[in-house]
């Protein structure tokens, strides 16, 4: 495959002028170490910041937070991007199919690349089985709805099941062990074996390149069972989201998806309609490009509602979960 502009100079610009997060006025070299150990590697990263999460993740005040997003934007000089330039990164973006069409259209056709896709929802709802689909259609030709790719799977739980990979691999026509095999799992046994498995993904695409798809299942489990109480959220917030920064930079560097699975809690001030809400709070929200809530549905049926989408219309898609995988609904007396 060509190289693509961003892959050389990792989406930097040369003719950018480059200034050191701590150059950055009222910055300085201990808080810019904060600000780089939450995950914000560069200006530009920082120019790009939501100012509430700077502030919750480097325990700085929103004022102080707004005022550096604000340099940090200042010396970025915020590059713009003709629409002809911008087209041509967007040409770049690939997707996978999920098998349900009706949730393919309602992410504008399958799980983009140099995007999160974050999927929430309660124990059961298909979270992991649109995982293990994900990761089999990755490996299929692109005019079958894949990327000819690989995937990389960190398992924080427990419940990656090579079986269940075998069993959808079959249904798409692919060898199974072969199809096993195009898979990379770290089992993740805490919160820092989780940073590290997500610190190690570019050594592994330097020796597989086809690795298309990073899987993260699921995101908070470790988090949350270590985090207790609110003492130590901030410390928490700041270790995801250096992992969802640098999921984001890979994505966009290699042209890849990274799709998280993430726990719900109950809301306890939420009285009518669904007192659901993602675990995690704004962080994930903030970085993952495209959030499905998925509930169950009559008979059987799940069904996907897009949350917070930079570029489609909320809505939902109904599909199932089959021995074979991901279909979708059919509906009594209508033609497929
Ligand atoms: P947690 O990880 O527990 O939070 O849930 P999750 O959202 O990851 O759930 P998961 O994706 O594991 O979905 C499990 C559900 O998928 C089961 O309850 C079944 O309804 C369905 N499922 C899994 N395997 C099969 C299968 O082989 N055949 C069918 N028909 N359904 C399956
Ligand atoms: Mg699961």
């Amino acid at each position: 495959m060509a190289k693509k502009e961003g892959e050389e100079t990792e989406g930097i610009d040369e003719n950018f002028e480059y200034t050191d997060i701590k150059d950055l006025p009222g910055v300085g070299s201990t808080l810019a170490s904060k600000i780089k150990n939450a995950g914000y590697a560069d200006i530009i990263s920082l120019a790009t910041a939501n100012p509430m999460d700077l502030s919750t993740t480097c325990e700085i005040g929103e004022p102080t937070a707004k005022k550096i997003v604000a340099s940090a934007r200042e010396a970025a000089k915020m590059n713009f991007l003709t629409g002809l330039e911008f087209e041509d990164k967007r040409k770049s973006v690939q997707r996978i199919d999920t098998g349900s069409k009706a949730l393919d259209i309602l992410l504008g056709g399958g799980v983009e690349t140099q995007a999160i896709t974050e999927c929430y929802g309660e124990y059961g709802s298909g979270k992991s089985q649109i995982a293990f689909q994900l990761a089999v259609n990755v490996q299929l030709p692109p005019d079958k709805g894949g990327m000819n790719g690989h995937a990389i799977w960190i398992d924080t739980e427990g419940t990656f099941r090579p079986n269940r990979v075998e069993q959808l691999a079959k249904a798409k026509g692919l060898d199974s062990k072969e199809a096993l095999q195009n898979i990379k799992i770290g089992r993740a046994y805490s919160s820092d074996h989780q940073i590290l498995l997500v610190d190690k993904i570019p050594e592994l695409i330097n020796k597989d390149p086809k690795i298309k798809l990073i899987v993260v299942d699921s995101m908070m489990a470790l988090f949350r069972a270590e985090y207790i109480g609110r003492g130590t959220l901030a410390d928490r917030q700041q270790k995801v989201n250096v992992i969802l920064h640098n999921l984001q930079r890979l994505a966009d560097r290699f042209n890849l998806s990274v799709y998280i699975t993430n726990q719900v809690m109950a809301r306890p001030d939420v009285m009518f309609g669904d007192p659901t809400i993602a675990v995690g709070g704004h962080i994930i929200g903030h970085v993952a490009t495209y959030r499905i809530y998925l509930r169950k549905g009559k008979k059987g049926s799940r069904v996907a509602k897009l949350v917070d989408s930079p570029s489609l219309p909320e809505g939902e898609a109904s599909f199932q979960i089959t021995a074979d995988g991901i279909t979708d609904v059919e509906e009594e007396g209508k033609k497929k």
